[in-house]
């Protein structure tokens, strides 16, 4: 049966630095809503059009728009084994469809990892963040820098700086994440499916309590 794994927590928790290598570790596909709309900005799709004036202010997009976005991102091929999603659900409506569409899948919700970490380290995080044009590796400046300034490990291309990292967006999003999307973690806690996960450790350290969690430990 296939599994999916929910990562939840704050903008700059390091849910997007997991979410990769879990998925290297466990084979499932990553799935990132944030992701998948910066795809769609930089193609200019309509659906890129419609989340911009969202994405740029620190506000969610829309439930609807996202949850149809998620549904048929879950239906591909390369998620038959299942996903970890990344960024999703954000909301009480959402993790309702995420219920949906995993029903229709003959899946379930195995596991939430909350990842939880002091706001003034989420600051400190994002200020710094670097994210590969090609592919989205993320770098940290102070953390964890590229080996040449500027340029992707992995596969050499351009790095940049997001909009919406610009402190006083990051301070927003941190806002709009308390008042919308925090109240998950008792939705979940409620269900029995929410293991919470020390954020503030170092990457690796954090990788191995999330596949603790998961029953994947060493
Ligand atoms: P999205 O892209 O999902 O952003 P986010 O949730 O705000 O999360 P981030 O990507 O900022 O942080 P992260 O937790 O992934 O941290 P990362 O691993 O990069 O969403 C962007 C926008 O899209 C939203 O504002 C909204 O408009 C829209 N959107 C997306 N999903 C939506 C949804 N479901 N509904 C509606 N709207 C939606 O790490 C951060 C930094 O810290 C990096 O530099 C990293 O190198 C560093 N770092 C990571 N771990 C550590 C560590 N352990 N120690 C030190 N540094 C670390």
């Amino acid at each position: 049966m296939a599994s999916y794994l929910v990562l939840l927590g704050p903008p700059g928790a390091g849910k997007g630095t997991q979410a990769k290598r879990l998925a290297a570790n466990t084979g499932l596909a990553h799935i990132s809503s944030g992701d998948i709309f910066r795809q769609h900005l930089k193609e200019s799709t309509e659906l890129g059009k419609k989340a911009r004036v969202y994405i740029d202010r620190g506000e969610l997009v829309p439930d609807d728009v996202t949850i149809a976005m998620i549904r048929e991102r879950l239906s591909r091929p390369d998620c038959k084994a299942g996903a970890i999603l990344d960024g999703f659900p954000r909301t009480t409506d959402q993790a309702a469809g995420l219920d949906d569409i995993l029903g229709d899948l003959g899946g379930r919700v195995d596991r939430v990892l909350f990842v939880a970490v002091p706001d003034d380290e989420l600051i400190r995080r994002l200020s710094g963040r670097l994210v590969c044009r090609a592919q989205g590796h993320i770098y940290q400046r102070d953390f964890n820098p590229p080996q040449e300034p500027g340029v992707c490990d992995v596969d050499g291309s351009e790095l940049y700086q997001r909009d919406d990292d610009k402190e006083e967006t990051v301070r927003h999003r941190i806002q709009v994440y308390r008042q919308q999307t925090a109240p998950l973690i008792e939705y979940y806690r409620q269900r029995s499916l929410l293991t919470e996960i020390e954020g503030g450790q170092p990457v690796e350290q954090v990788t191995a309590d999330m596949l603790a969690a998961i029953g994947k430990g060493s």
